[in-house]
């Protein structure tokens, strides 16, 4: 696989966010039940984490349930929170050892007491870590997280803590869950929706969409290694121009100047 490094830098990104998904359709599409379906996706997580690690990226971002998943079956709801369970005890050890950083994005409220403590020791235990920066968006909403973002700082206001006319989008940035974490350059969407289903609502607002038809528990390091291909090909202009518009445009035919 291609290293990062083979890119010119400017078309490398440094963070891409992933929206897992079309796990169930991919169960339903071997007759079987949608919890089969997580399970596989689990493999692909592990599969996107290897490649992130050999391409040499430095944050992944991993939607795994929404505020909105609450609204599922409890018995889904549960199988979800059981995977979570299993993939921290499997795996937490090797990522600490890959020098993996681990951060889950999202509420702490309506989870259980232990995924609560799971999530604190994933944090904790690789903490010192400089490798990957891999997160978990779990029970994450980005109208949640802004909203929170708010409270806190009308709070610091209230208090007489902050001057109003002091916050800006980089205190607002920092007052996120991603505090510290850079946008998404690219965000990869799988199994063929166009639409973010609130995720990383303000950090998107210059990312690069792909999105992709394959079912996440398909997705494999090629996938990733073409969706950064079709990264490495858009040009980013943030509002301005393009270097190539500087030039005036080629007259229609010789002389019609
Ligand atoms: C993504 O797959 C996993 C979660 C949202 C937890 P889905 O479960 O949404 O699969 P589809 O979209 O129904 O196929
Ligand atoms: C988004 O997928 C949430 C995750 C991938 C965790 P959903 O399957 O829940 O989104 P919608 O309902 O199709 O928008
Ligand atoms: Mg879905």
């Amino acid at each position: 696989m291609t290293k990062i490094e083979a890119l010119p830098p400017e078309r490398r990104p440094s963070h891409v966010a992933i929206i897992m998904d079309g796990n169930g359709r991919w169960a339903r599409k071997r007759l079987l039940p949608r919890s089969a379906g997580h399970a596989a996706g689990i493999s692909a997580v592990r599969r996107v984490v290897a490649a992130a690690r050999e391409i040499g990226l430095q944050y992944v971002t991993l939607y795994a349930f929404s505020t909105e998943n609450w609204r599922r079956p409890k018995t889904e709801i549960a199988f979800l929170m059981g995977l979570l369970r299993q993939y921290f005890d499997s795996d937490l050890k090797q990522l600490k050892a890959d020098n993996v950083r681990v951060r889950i994005i999202g509420g702490r409220d309506g989870l259980e007491k232990d995924i609560a403590g799971l999530v604190a020791d994933a944090q904790d235990m690789t903490a010192a870590n400089t490798g990957l920066h891999l997160s978990f968006a779990f029970n994450y909403g980005g109208r949640e997280e802004i909203v929170a973002a708010a409270r806190n700082l009308a709070r610091q206001v209230r208090d007489g803590k902050l001057d109003a006319d002091a916050i800006d989008c980089t205190m607002f940035a920092s007052s996120l869950q991603t505090a510290g974490i850079p946008d998404p350059d690219l965000l990869i969407r799988t199994s063929g929706e166009h639409r973010l289903s609130n995720f990383l609502l303000w950090q998107s607002a210059y990312a690069e969409f792909v999105f992709i038809d394959t079912l996440w528990p398909d997705f494999s390091g090629e996938d990733l290694h073409k969706a950064l291909a079709e990264y490495a090909g858009r040009d980013r202009r943030f509002g301005g121009v393009d270097s190539a518009s500087d030039t005036p445009p080629r007259p229609l035919r010789a002389g019609a100047d």
